[in-house]
Parts: C-alpha cells; sequence; structure tokens
C-alpha cells in the first residue's frame, strides 16, 4: 500500500476544484481575500455550501471590506444573517469584524494562533483561514477531512473517540508545499467524490493509496459511537 500522496490530491485538484464564490481557482496569480475566507468558513459552520452562496454575495456587496462590516449597525447585520440560524455566529462575526478593524487596522492576523484570538474562531476556522488565506501549513479537519482520514487509513474506532488518531493522520499527510489549496483538495474530495454515501472510489485520485477501498470498510467509515 503506498501512502496517499499530497501531490496526487493537488493534481486532482487543479483539475477538479470547485468554482465557489470566495474561492481564488487554483494557479491564479489572485490571493484569496482573507476577509473573504473568514466570512465563508463562518458562514460554512453548520451551513452548507448552497445555502451560504446567496448570504456570501449579499455580505460582501453590503460591506466589501473588513472595515464596512465593522461599521455596520447590529441590527442591520442580524437581519442579513437572518435565515442562516445560529444567530451566535453573527454576533460573534460582528465583534471579531470590529477587533479587525480597530485593533488590527483592518487586516486579519495571518497566523493561526492570532487568527484563534478572535471571537467566534475556533480551532477549526482558525487551521482554515491560515491555511486558505495566508497558505500556513495548518491542520484543518473538518466532518469532510475526518471522513476521508478515516477511510485513507482505514480508522475503525468510532467518533469521537477516535479524533486524535484522525487529526494525527491528517497532521502527516499535511504537506509544506500549497498547503492552503491541500486543505480545499481535501474538502472538495470528502464532498465530491468520497461522499458518506456511495463514494466515488473508482474516480478517487487516491484510489490505489487507500488502506479503507482496500479492505472494502471504506463505505462504513467513519464509524460512529452510538448516541
Ligand atoms: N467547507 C467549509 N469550508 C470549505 C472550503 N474552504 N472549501 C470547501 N468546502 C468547505
Amino acid at each position: 500500500m503506498r501512502d496517499p500522496s499530497p501531490r496526487t490530491l493537488l493534481d486532482w485538484y487543479d483539475r477538479h476544484a470547485r468554482a465557489l464564490p470566495w474561492r481564488v481557482p487554483p494557479g491564479s496569480a489572485r490571493r484569496a481575500d482573507p476577509y473573504h475566507v473568514w466570512l465563508s468558513e463562518i458562514m460554512l459552520q453548520q451551513t452548507t455550501v448552497a445555502a451560504v452562496g446567496p448570504y456570501f454575495a449579499k455580505f460582501t456587496r453590503l460591506w466589501p471590506m473588513v472595515a464596512d462590516l465593522a461599521a455596520a449597525e447590529d441590527a442591520e447585520v442580524m437581519s442579513a444573517w437572518a435565515g442562516l440560524g445560529y444567530y451566535a455566529r453573527a454576533r460573534n462575526l460582528l465583534k471579531a469584524a470590529r477587533v479587525v478593524a480597530g485593533a488590527h487596522g483592518g487586516r486579519f492576523p495571518d497566523t493561526e494562533a492570532g487568527l484563534a484570538e478572535l471571537p467566534g474562531i475556533g480551532p477549526y476556522t482558525a487551521a482554515a483561514v491560515a491555511a486558505i488565506a495566508f497558505d500556513r501549513r495548518a491542520v484543518v479537519v473538518d466532518g469532510n477531512v475526518e471522513r476521508v482520514m478515516a477511510r485513507v487509513r482505514d480508522i475503525r474506532t468510532p467518533l469521537p473517540a477516535a479524533k486524535p488518531e484522525i487529526k494525527a493522520a491528517a497532521a502527516k499527510l499535511t504537506p509544506d508545499v500549497r498547503p492552503g489549496d491541500y486543505a480545499q483538495a481535501v474538502m472538495d474530495l470528502g464532498a465530491t467524490i468520497c461522499t458518506p454515501r456511495n463514494p466515488a472510489c473508482g474516480i478517487c485520485p487516491w484510489r490505489d493509496a487507500c488502506a479503507g477501498r482496500l479492505s472494502g470498510s471504506a463505505p462504513d467509515l467513519p464509524r460512529k459511537a452510538p448516541k
């Protein structure tokens, strides 16, 4: 069994990256806007990519820069958020925008640790923004990544007990080159090929390096402890 190659996944991403409104296509000379990356990641917590699209467009039209959002009335932002749910996210969003626009002069912290100090930014979001916006080598683990890692490494420990093992597997695979694209590639793989049900293993760029596919257990992973 070969190790899954980050390079192979990046090649796949170069050809199949999803076009998402907040994303800069791989190979583009442009850099991702940290404000856009942060805003999208906050919105994507507990909300699907499809549902977030129109909200992301509305927020960036109303408030093109983080300083614009910081200057908005609370009620305006809460009403623009209506429908996304989990309103604590919107309140923290505004708090964080005000910290960035104030104490940080409009620039987002460019490290995982700096980002983690902002309101509403937990370990996942700090890692995702550090990787995607600043190309930092951060280990980004969301539900998609958990599933991909459990399968490629055939991790049969049920969640949540498997989390440390999964995080270690993810850390080992995260490359020094293009860590931001790599993080997005694993998420896209989980969303489009390594799906919860009926994964499309036959067209997966990691098919020859996937321990779960080889053992036949991939479709049943990750296991979940009974509630
Ligand atoms: N889900 C959450 N954040 C994502 C991202 N940056 N790319 C793809 N799917 C995601």
